[in-house]
């Protein structure tokens, strides 16, 4: 699967901004990168504080980004190349823009006064009102406890209307729903089917373990000292990952799935631990998610062969025979260019990454970009930053933006992503040699390596649906693993995660011979025998043993 961020991806119309008929233009480029679904982010109406997530319709396209028929067409034109469209459903929060919440912060007696989360606070004069609650104080009453939002300030918003405080996980332009109102859970499915029956294949559910809050609104607990935007450190046992979720995600999962063709539930779930995950795709009873993203393999503090081979091993064997839907990228985190990278040997890094998410037994997610080596391109100046948290929190938080940049397709102007000069984002600097069409006209280039192993993974048995049994397993430097197919035939996948030269031996991978299908070792490429594999530093080897 591969995420898309409409704005950054294509544009077609010249305004600077990517746009749906920029993707449909681009659907055979994809084709040919070999992949099978592309996740977009979203592209309904919004005022785009938030570029997309503070959602204000969620039955249409935003004019931005294109008309209802540029989606059909969209949807089309992919399934004419067997490419899924996903689209990316945020359940949490609708914009403070929303029909919604506008009726909702009315009054106090309005049909959708209970859609949101909403409360009149305590008097500011109460035993236990900390300073930071005192700071957000209206007409002597400040916020109920000590919730601070995502984002930056209290997670409470004071609305004069109602004399009282609305919830907000996020900014304060993205108030939180009520889940525990049934008439939020039926509007927000109902939007749900909308899409299925447009024929999408599935969603990404966005920040969708922090749908439901503390009902006694009890304070999180302070963990000490003050985060980048300001704000007090606290845990957030009170707000995220609260059990009565489950409930909604089986119920979702028994709707969606009365839809014919497969269609797919995918969760933005960061989660503390491996056993947290496995509730997400509903455990031993596989009625909850199909896919919640783990983030325990993709997004480790550092590139560490016994904490990748521990994650991978857990995700394998952990998740009552699920399937691991890995992910090293989105558009959150800084790139995996720049977050795994040594700044010397950034391009088998990049590499080793791709044979760790192409070659293990999972579902396989990228961003966009990933597979020609974008950079984070970090803003440096705070006037130049779009994202909010960027601008509040400069310059200890420079925001998203540097992972958004605009692809990167051609070494011409805008890098052919736009014809416009102003783009919303500026496009890296390295453009003349890192895009799509200059890597494709070179044999041993990253996008190159990309296309092969997702052929690989798509042709061969072993790969495809393989078991997958880690080797040499007490080796702290080098990660190793064999794939077994049903044919009896292997692949053994051998990659060095450390700066000094390593020298391997799997003998008990099994088989005799042996013969190397991709390396970025040239001293690799005979490799004929499983014993003295000698890695260069962040070397990645795949062999097939028989
Ligand atoms: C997670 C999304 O990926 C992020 O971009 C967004 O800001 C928050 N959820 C809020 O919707």
């Amino acid at each position: 699967m591969y995420e898309i961020y409409p704005r950054s991806f294509q544009d077609s119309n010249g305004d600077g901004i990517g746009d749906l008929n920029g993707i449909t233009a681009r659907l055979d480029y994809l084709k040919a990168l070999g992949i099978d679904a592309v996740w977009m982010t979203p592209m309904f109406p919004s005022p785009q504080v938030d570029f997309g997530y503070d959602i204000s319709d969620y039955e249409s396209v935003d004019p931005q980004y294109g008309t209802m028929a540029d989606f059909t067409r969209l949807v089309a034109e992919a399934k004419k190349r067997n490419v899924r469209i996903l689209l990316d459903m945020v359940m949490n929060h609708t914009s403070d823009k929303h029909k919604w919440f506008i009726e909702s912060a009315s009054s106090r007696t309005n049909p959708k006064a209970d859609w949101y989360v909403w409360n009149s606070g305590v008097p500011a004069n109460s035993a236990g009102v900390t300073a930071y609650q005192k700071r957000f104080e209206h007409d002597g009453m400040v916020p109920p406890n000590n919730w601070v939002s995502g984002f930056g300030g209290s997670a409470w918003e004071w609305v004069p209307a109602r004399k009282q405080f609305y919830y907000h996980e996020f900014y304060k332009q993205q108030p939180d729903l009520n889940w525990r109102n049934p008439a939020v859970e039926q509007a927000m499915f109902a939007t749900i089917r909308f899409w299925l029956d447009r024929g999408v294949a599935g969603f990404r559910f966005d920040a969708v373990p922090t749908l439901f809050e503390d009902p006694q609104l009890r304070n999180e607990t302070s963990t000490g000292g003050t985060n980048a935007q300001g704000d007090p450190n606290v845990s957030d046992e009170y707000t995220n990952n609260l059990p009565e979720v489950h409930d909604v995600m089986r119920r979702l999962r028994a709707m969606v799935g009365k839809y014919p063709g497969d269609r797919v539930l995918i969760g933005e779930t960061y989660l503390p631990n491996v056993q947290e995950l496995d509730k997400w795709y509903g455990g031993a009873s596989h009625n909850e998610l199909q896919l919640p993203m783990d983030m325990q393999v993709g997004f480790a503090k550092k590139l560490d062969a016994g904490l990748l081979r521990r994650h991978i091993a857990e995700a394998e064997t952990e998740i009552h025979g699920s399937e691991p839907l890995f992910v090293f990228d989105n558009h959150d985190n800084p790139r995996s260019w720049n977050r795994y990278g040594d700044g010397v040997h950034d391009a088998a890094i990049a590499r080793l990454i791709a044979t760790v998410l192409l070659t293990t037994k999972d579902s396989a997610l990228m961003y966009y970009g990933e597979e020609i080596g974008m950079v984070t391109s970090t803003p440096t100046r705070k006037e130049d930053v779009q994202d909010p948290i960027g601008r509040t929190g400069w310059p200890k938080e420079k925001g998203r933006d540097g992972e958004r940049t605009p692809m990167q397709w051609t070494p011409g102007p805008q890098a052919g992503f736009s014809t416009n000069p102003h783009t919303w984002l500026p496009v890296a600097g390295d453009y003349k040699t890192v895009n799509v069409q200059t890597e494709s006209g070179e044999q041993a280039s990253l996008l190159d390596w990309h296309k092969q192993l997702i052929r690989m993974r798509r042709s061969d048995p072993a790969l495809h649906t393989g078991t997958i049994t880690m080797l040499d397993t007490s080796n702290p430097s080098v990660l190793s693993y064999t794939r077994k197919g049903d044919d009896g035939k292997s692949i053994v996948v051998s990659v060095n995660c450390t700066a000094a030269p390593q020298t391997v031996s799997l003998d008990g991978a099994g088989g005799s011979h042996v013969q190397t299908l991709l390396t970025d070792a040239p001293s690799l490429q005979r490799q004929a025998t499983l014993s003295g594999i000698a890695l260069p530093p962040y070397a990645s080897w795949v062999a097939r043993v028989e």
